[in-house]
């Protein structure tokens, strides 16, 4: 009776482990990839200097039509900021990790990316939220077409 009781508890150990492991996987995929639904409300933070769709022109910041695998500093006509520019010269290309790390904080981005601790950005707006960031990385991500 004893041995049963045991053999019960310890095989469903096991199982609430493995449960366990296949959530953290399935949350892991969540925050990587973002909801674009979601990000599209938090996108209107982002309307005041920026736009974005079919023929959206540049405002207080460069037009982010494409700009997942577009190459940072690179919308036609836009005046960037020597930091966001040399970015480019180095081949960085925007993939929706880089746009969230970006937005948590443009400065330090820029500074770690380019290892100079006087980069600046232009663009002075923070995303607190790891949440915030993924989902509106997705979002920008539904007007690329790679
Ligand atoms: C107050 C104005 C302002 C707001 C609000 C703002 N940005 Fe920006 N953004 C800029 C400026 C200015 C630049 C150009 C940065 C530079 O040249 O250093 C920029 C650059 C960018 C870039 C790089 C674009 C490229 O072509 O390389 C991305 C991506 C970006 N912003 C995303 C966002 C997102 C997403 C939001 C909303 C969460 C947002 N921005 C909110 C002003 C803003």
């Amino acid at each position: 009776m004893k041995g049963n009781i045991l053999q019960i508890s310890l095989k469903s150990g096991v199982l609430a482990v493995a449960m366990l492991g296949l959530a953290s996987v399935a949350m892991a995929q969540e925050t990587s990839l973002g909801n674009p639904a979601i990000g599209s409300k938090v996108f209107k933070k982002c309307k005041a200097c920026h736009k974005i769709g079919n023929g959206a022109k540049n405002g207080v910041g460069p037009a982010l039509t494409g700009v997942i695998g577009r190459l940072a500093g690179s919308a036609p006509g836009y005046k960037y900021g020597a930091s966001m520019k040399a970015a480019g010269a180095d081949g960085m290309v925007w993939t929706q990790e880089l746009v969230s790390q970006y937005l948590e904080n443009p400065t330090n981005y820029l500074r770690d990316y380019l290892g100079d601790p006087k980069a600046k950005a232009k663009m002075k707006v923070k995303v607190k939220k790891e949440f915030d960031r993924a989902n509106v990385a997705a979002y920008l991500a539904t007007f690329s077409t790679n």
